[in-house]
């Protein structure tokens, strides 16, 4: 089997790509890194089933060259996190809208099955507990910069759901709740990495807003299993399907637990939201997901708990020295993008 991934140098796309490669596939990964580095795909640099060409989503032509000949495509490349929508706005709603588009269409002229990752902001507002795929999305302007990134998933969403009953294209959605895990980094807003951080290096840990907000952290390892699943899995064509914990914790109860287990002395300091992220920001208090239907689908179950999700992302930054973003890059075997 061959895979194409995109965003492969990422969080999840590298624990992604890693996986396949376990599992035999051949693996093609594309990845700007803009938000991805190297070191993350350490473990599967050299691997004789593996390439990773530097290059952009964007770039229309690459992408239909890297997708030829790819059984499996799964999505993953996107400008995410609060920092970067926030300060390139106009160059993430881009990459999220024309460079998906690029995906599906190269997807679909070489008749690959895809999996696109798709976000629990798609919900937007909607503080339901228990959110099911079909419930409604509760989202603010879309003059507040903060809503582009869910307006531009949901936008990828139509799309898909467009191809799959007009052109016939297979297509799944992977709406991931809260992912995380070690190689998520804290740099661009992600809140796990910068509290384990903060509490490592003695700073005080920066809650933003109230604290009071809720959300549910999945570990990666649990995700992983059923995006490989899924998109093999005949009846999950033309779903959205939700994927995360149901383990609730405050933002606040989160800062204490990552004092409490790194045993810092650490203090925690409250910032608004104004202050850090501007006025194109608004929070939402609560998400949770009901993931009823990739228990149904894959037999999916978040099996790893919060205090063991923070012990690893713990354990990972203590033996590095810091969060992953401060560590030199190792040379990776690449292939130039085009023309190679
Ligand atoms: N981590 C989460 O909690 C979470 C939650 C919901 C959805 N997602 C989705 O999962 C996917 C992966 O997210 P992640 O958490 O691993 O973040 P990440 O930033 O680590 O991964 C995104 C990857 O895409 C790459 N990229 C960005 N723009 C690109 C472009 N134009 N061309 C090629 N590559 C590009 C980045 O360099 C990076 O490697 C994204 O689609 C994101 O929307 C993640």
């Amino acid at each position: 089997m061959k895979s194409f991934v995109t965003g492969a140098a990422g969080f999840i796309g590298s624990h992604l790509t890693a996986a396949l490669l376990n599992a035999g596939h051949e693996v093609v990964g594309l990845d700007d890194l803009s938000t991805g580095r190297l070191e993350n795909l350490t473990t599967v640099a050299g691997h004789p089933g593996f390439r990773l060409v530097e290059g952009s989503i964007l770039d229309r032509d690459l992408v239909d060259e890297l997708t030829t000949g790819a059984d499996r495509v799964f999505h993953f490349a996107a400008a995410v996190g609060s920092f970067v929508i926030r300060d390139r706005t106009l160059e993430s709603l881009r990459t999220n809208i024309h460079g998906t588009e690029n995906v599906v269409e190269a997807a679909h002229r070489n008749s690959a099955r895809i999996l696109v990752a798709s976000t629990s902001e798609i919900y937007g507002k909607n503080d339901k507990v228990g959110l099911r795929e079909d419930d409604d999305r509760i989202v603010g302007s879309p003059l507040r910069s903060r809503w582009s990134y869910a307006e531009a998933k949901a936008i990828d969403e139509s799309l898909l759901d467009a191809y799959v009953r007009e052109r016939g294209l297979w297509a799944v959605i992977a709406r991931l709740f809260n992912t995380v895990g070690p190689r998520q980094t804290g740099r661009y807003g992600m809140v796990i990495p910068r509290f384990v951080r903060q509490a490592l290096a003695g700073e005080p840990l920066t809650v933003f807003g109230t604290g009071e907000q809720v959300r549910c952290f999945c570990h990666v390892h649990d995700v992983i299993p059923a995006l490989t699943t899924l998109i093999e899995t005949d009846q999950a064509c033309g779903r959205a399907v939700n994927l995360g914990s149901s383990e609730q914790v405050s933002i606040g109860e989160l800062a204490r637990r990552v004092i409490r287990l790194t045993g810092s002395a650490s203090e925690i300091k409250r910032l608004s939201y104004l202050e850090v992220l501007g006025s194109g920001y608004e929070d939402l208090m609560r998400r949770v997901p009901d993931c009823a239907l990739a228990g149904d689908l894959v037999g999916f179950k978040a099996t790893r708990t919060l205090d063991d999700i923070l012990r690893a992302v713990i354990d990972e930054q203590a033996n590095r020295g810091g969060d992953a973003v401060a560590s030199p890059v190792p040379v990776v075997a690449r292939t130039a993008a085009t023309g190679s």
